[in-house]
């Protein structure tokens, strides 16, 4: 079998493991326990480098190779996923000779990737949306946190099912409420920052974890929503940190813009309840408006409703009452529906078999090299 001379061994010392590209291919070396093996460098999930991977001893006293960008994980000498996944990374046989590390040009075991006999996220991959003509699906989305023990009223809250139930009654929608609160997810873990593919559509943290409380968001949002109506408490000037923990695994989405030129997001309506004791309405506002343009959401006139005693309202426990009482949060919050449904019937005929995005694109990015 012809080899491919790679490297000398002592670029690779014991305890050590380096991707190392001849031609066209990438190989993944590791030098562990006295024995060189090597692997295709490319992670059979999305392309991550293993050469950059983690060395990890697992259950059965094997070494593995765990990958850099979602942590698959690979046998250093066989290439195989761990117990239970009948995955498999190529092989290359090695020969060191004269202080020389070759491989084969050919892989002895070649990489195998099986089908997973139950995929938690396929209606997400394979984005079946559940809109139609017709539908007039509006999703609310509280973002405020409380104790579940100790329920205590919430402005926003209570708007926002005050908007539902508008939605509902007058124009006949179906309407579904997301408590932030009540999901168990796991905070955006930044893949991207490793690699531009390493952040991907289903979320790689929903793809190992079929429990994960986003995939609630993200089928609501992305398959079955015509209008979504996010409301949020403003703490500290800004809105809720559930609903940045919420966004940041939204990225997911806008990346596949970034990404693939791909909008997920298409004839969907968003708008806005903001509520505080203090101030920065609009501020907030302002951040909610960016952010869900970014993901391809359209918005009706007066996209939002606000709600704010003031500086120096710190007579907290007024808040609720006066705001329950308020007759411009009850007219507001109907036009804000009626806006928004409004708008859902007019964009439905919308061609969106392309939508420009105006956005900077990988394809575009700049290199430090140009
Ligand atoms: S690319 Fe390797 S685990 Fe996802």
């Amino acid at each position: 079998m012809p080899y491919i001379p790679l490297i000398p061994l002592s670029e690779l010392p014991e305890n050590s493991h380096k991707s190392v590209r001849s031609g066209k291919k990438n190989f993944a070396l590791f030098h562990y326990n006295g024995i060189i093996t090597a692997l295709e460098n490319a992670c059979i999930h999305k392309g991550g480098d293993l050469g950059q991977g983690f060395i990890q001893t697992l259950e059965d006293g094997e070494l593995y190779v765990a990958c850099p960008w979602h942590g698959w994980q690979y046998n250093l000498k066989t290439g195989k996923a761990p117990h239970g996944y009948r995955d498999r990374q190529a092989v290359y046989e090695v020969i060191v000779d004269n202080g020389m590390i070759s491989v084969s040009e050919e892989p002895l075991s070649k990489a195998f990737r099986a089908a997973h006999d139950v995929d938690p996220v396929a209606d997400l991959r394979n984005l079946e949306y559940q809109t139609t003509e017709k539908s007039i699906n509006v999703l609310g989305i509280s973002t405020t946190n409380m104790n579940r023990d100790l329920p205590r009223p919430s402005t926003s809250e209570t708007a926002l099912q005050q908007a539902l139930d508008f939605a509902a009654s007058e124009f006949g929608a179906s309407t579904k409420m997301i408590k932030i609160r009540d999901l168990n997810f796991r905070h955006c873990e930044g893949y991207y920052s490793r690699h531009e593919r390493a952040c991907t559509w289903p979320c790689s943290i929903s793809e190992m974890d079929g429990e994960d409380g986003m995939n609630e968001v993200y089928r609501s949002m992305v398959l079955w929503a015509d209008a979504v109506i996010l409301a949020t408490p403003i703490r500290w000037g800004n809105a809720s940190s559930l609903f940045y923990k919420m966004a940041e695994r939204l990225n997911t989405v806008q990346n596949q813009i970034t990404v693939h030129d791909r909008v997920l997001i298409k004839n969907k309506v968003a708008s806005f309840i903001i509520t505080g004791g203090q101030d920065n309405v609009q501020g907030v506002a302002g951040n909610l408006n960016s952010f869900f343009t970014d993901l391809g959401f359209t918005f009706p006139p007066f996209n939002f409703v606000g709600w704010s005693r003031g500086w120096i309202a710190e007579d907290t426990e007024n808040n609720y009452n006066q705001f329950f009482r308020s007759r411009y949060v009850k007219r507001s919050v109907r036009e804000l529906v009626t806006n928004t449904i409004r708008l859902v019937m007019q964009i439905k005929d919308m061609d969106v078999s392309h939508l420009h995005t105006p956005k900077p694109k990988i394809s575009e990015a700049g290199s430090l090299s140009e």
